[in-house]
């Protein structure tokens, strides 16, 4: 077993606390599949891949995906046979209300995650669920816009709360978003991810948005999504299901799945280490933030000029104060901040107007390149960043929701490769000094289970743990990574 180790000597899986889950994450339009079967409806993701396949590096789609929706039993048993104790996945919106709440709930879409969740327990693994991971239905998006329009708030409740009825008794660890920093830079500045929209200055071909108001509304009405029902007196969505616990004797959790990177300061500077801050404040800040204080970071309301900043009113501060339970941290990358002069041209965009971010500092990365370009390997980052969510955001319970590394290798070499960079071990071991230095992190979660669609790489990188073989009716081969948990999550007690 030591000599199977040999990848991180020091790493065992007793320096993590018993309860600590280990677990992989996916999400459902990358995986499942079926896009169009069993009563799903469309959602904004099937139309992004069918208007801009420009904006997919293979121009492909996940409409096949892994094939998910008819091989849920395969994957727990992956799950199983790796050793995992946790599975984050999310519910495809468009599979339970196929419209939207008049249409009615789609009883194939109940059934299958029913299922999935039943199979999941029944092998000891607990279900992680994801409520939102970017697949609005289009009939909200055709409706009022989506995540522009203010309505959002109460559809996602309506969608929730019939989540929370149907699977609640089983699943007691829910995430309302996905990375919701991402969907307004991705969604709305950059038009990359769906619903595609863009500014000028990031596209020149954009069409629609203007990457200046929108995503801060988009970001406003993902805050607001704890926002109390009308006429309710309920406080929020975590009351409300607090509220169902009572009835129906929940007792779940709720948090939220955010996306951060870390960033060191270019120099030593002073300037260079307040815009680090800066950069902090657009980034993780923007949604934890109102979370834990019920305000925007102090850095945006100064640097977002020309009212486009919308301000929480003190009954919406209220109820969005305290309104989790755990926050969920997805980290991929670290890169340093510059202070630089002030940009016209950023002012109008979604970022610090006098900061700048680069991954290199005199023409050396900050680590070593995945097959992402977006991902620079910096396990350092990971340790720091639960640092700085312990001392800066009231010590929260946090989970790592995502920390992945991509490749590219096709079927015949992918079974001699090793893990690179160690990328799992090393890691590991920051998030276990993290935990010795005091932070709350109740588990930890690859990305992802398996090769699946990547939202703009699409099939040419691999981030699994299990190879899919997409040319031969998706089947699974496990991969070194794979054999890297395995061993470590199997590890007796002191060896
Ligand atoms: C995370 C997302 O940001 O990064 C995942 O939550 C995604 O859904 C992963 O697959 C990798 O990103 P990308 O852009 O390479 O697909």
């Amino acid at each position: 077993l030591a000599k199977k180790n040999s990848l991180t000597p020091k790493l065992r899986r007793s320096d993590f606390p018993e309860d600590f889950v280990f677990g992989s994450a996916t999400s459902a339009y990358q995986i499942e599949g079926a896009a169009h079967e069993d009563g799903r409806g469309p959602s904004i993701r099937d139309t992004f891949s069918e208007k801009y396949p420009e904006r997919i590096n293979d121009g492909s789609n996940g409409s096949v995906a892994d094939d998910s929706f008819g091989f849920e039993n395969e994957d727990v048993a992956l799950l199983h046979q790796i050793g995992f104790n946790a599975y984050r996945f999310s519910i495809s919106w468009s599979r339970i209300l196929p419209r939207n709440l008049k249409g009615g709930i789609n009883q194939a879409g109940i059934d299958y995650y029913n299922n999935l969740i039943n199979e999941l327990l029944s092998k000891g693994i607990k279900p992680f669920v994801t409520i939102f991971h970017w697949d609005t239905p289009q009939s909200l998006e055709d409706a009022y816009g989506g995540y522009l329009g203010a309505k959002i708030v109460n559809d996602f409740r309506d969608y929730a709360d019939i989540c929370f009825k149907n699977f609640g008794d089983r699943v007691k660890h829910w995430m309302t978003l996905n990375e919701p920093l991402a969907v307004v830079q991705q969604g709305y500045v950059a038009g990359g991810l769906a619903p595609g929209r863009c500014s000028k200055f990031t596209n020149p071909n954009c069409t629609g948005g203007d990457g200046a108001t929108e995503p801060y509304i988009v970001g406003h009405n993902s805050s607001l999504l704890t926002e109390p029902p009308k006429n309710s007196t309920e406080k929020n969505i975590r009351n409300l299901l607090l509220n169902v616990v009572q009835q129906e004797s929940q007792k779940g959790k709720v948090g939220i799945a955010l996306n951060a990177g870390w960033y060191l300061p270019y120099t030593e500077s002073a300037e260079d280490r307040l815009a680090v801050a800066r950069v902090m404040a657009f980034t993780i800040d923007y949604f934890l933030e109102p979370l834990v204080t019920g305000k925007y970071p102090v850095d945006m309301v100064n640097n977002v000029k020309g009212g486009r900043l919308p301000t929480f009113t003190a009954q919406q501060s209220k109820m969005l104060k305290g309104s989790y339970d755990f926050i969920g941290i997805n980290y991929y990358s670290s890169a340093y901040a510059k202070d630089v002069p002030c940009s016209n041209e950023n002012a109008t965009l979604f970022s610090d107007p006098c900061a700048s971010v680069t991954g290199e500092r005199e023409g050396v990365p900050i680590g070593p390149k995945a097959a992402s370009d977006w991902i620079l390997i910096y396990p350092k980052g990971i340790r720091d960043l639960l640092l700085y969510a312990k001392y800066k955001f009231k010590d929260p319970v946090m989970y790592i929701t995502e920390n992945g590394n991509s490749q590219i290798h096709d079927l015949n070499i992918f079974i001699y490769l090793r893990m690179s960079f160690n990328f799992y071990p090393r890691h590991l071991e920051m998030v276990q000094d993290a935990i010795s230095i005091g932070a709350n992190v109740k588990g930890f979660f690859a990305w992802s289970l398996l090769d699946n669609f990547e939202w703009v790489n699409g099939y040419t990188v691999r981030f699994g743990l299990v190879y899919v073989d997409f040319k031969d009716g998706c089947k699974r081969y496990p991969k070194k990574s794979a054999d890297w948990f395995k061993n470590f999550l199997n590890q007796k007690k002191n060896s």
